[in-house]
């Protein structure tokens, strides 16, 4: 099943009188259960793109469907819901909010939802487990290593059940062993429950392990390849 659909997404952005033409005409689908790597550039407009497939920002011209839904006319507020409960984010620099435990950050797509504070640490402990995070529920960000805030981050992505998790160089900040853990737990997701996965990533190693890879050039597509 077709999961989203990008058809000649174009987006640029002025830099004082300088049109930058950042996407020039992307086009792509992804299925169900489909992991990507998406490879380029510094500058490919790799970032860009993911934040127009996560409703962070919007592009100038072109259709995107999610789930078959064009999302072209859809409000500011549907924009949020359907963010909250479709696309799972995450990033770099793990983003998590300092000041709140593990436990709290990993809640809180759930309290933009308005569910009930005892199912809201129930369902997150649960996905704590997952990532194996359980035993740090009650640390701050502060108190934990990269790969742990990053575990943690995942968490807080997926805690929601969304429809698509959206990787911006997850392992770009941590060494190569740890990177390579974050990875796997990526890999299992994806195996285990089929969660559809983008992955920015600048490391072939990391990309050699995604079923896929997409290839970003000048704002184009250049490459689509598939292992099998
Ligand atoms: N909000 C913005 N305003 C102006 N220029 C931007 C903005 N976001 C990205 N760009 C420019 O678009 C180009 C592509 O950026 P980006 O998508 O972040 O590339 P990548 O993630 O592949 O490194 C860069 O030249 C960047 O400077
Ligand atoms: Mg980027």
């Amino acid at each position: 099943m077709t999961l989203l659909k990008l058809e000649n997404i174009k987006k640029s952005f002025n830099l004082g009188p300088l049109q930058v033409n950042v996407l020039r005409g992307v086009s792509f689908e992804v299925k169900t259960g489909e992991m990507l790597a998406i490879m380029g550039t510094s500058g490919s407009g790799k970032s860009t793109l993911m934040n127009i497939i996560g409703f962070l920002d919007q592009p100038d011209s072109g259709r995107y469907l999610l789930e078959n839904r064009e999302t072209a006319r859809l409000s500011d507020s549907e924009l949020s819901a359907i963010r909250n409960k479709k696309i799972g984010f995450v990033f770099q620099q793990f983003n998590l909010l300092g000041r709140l435990t593990a436990l709290e950050n990993v809640c809180i797509p759930l309290v933009y939802r308005g569910i009930p504070e005892k199912e809201q640490k129930s369902m997150s402990m649960e996905i704590l487990e997952k990532v194996g995070m359980a035993d740090r529920a009650g640390h701050k960000p502060m108190e934990l290593s990269g790969g742990q805030q990053q575990r943690v981050a995942i968490a807080r992505a997926l805690v929601g059940s969304p429809s698509i998790l959206l990787a911006d160089e997850p392992t770009g900040a941590l060494d190569t062993r740890v990177g390579q853990e974050i990875m796997n737990l990526f890999l299992e997701l994806n195996s285990t429950r089929q969660i559809t996965t983008l992955i920015i990533t600048h490391d072939p190693r990391i990309a050699a392990q995604c079923p896929g890879t997409i290839l970003m050039q000048d704002g184009y597509i250049a490459d689509r390849e598939e292992s099998q």
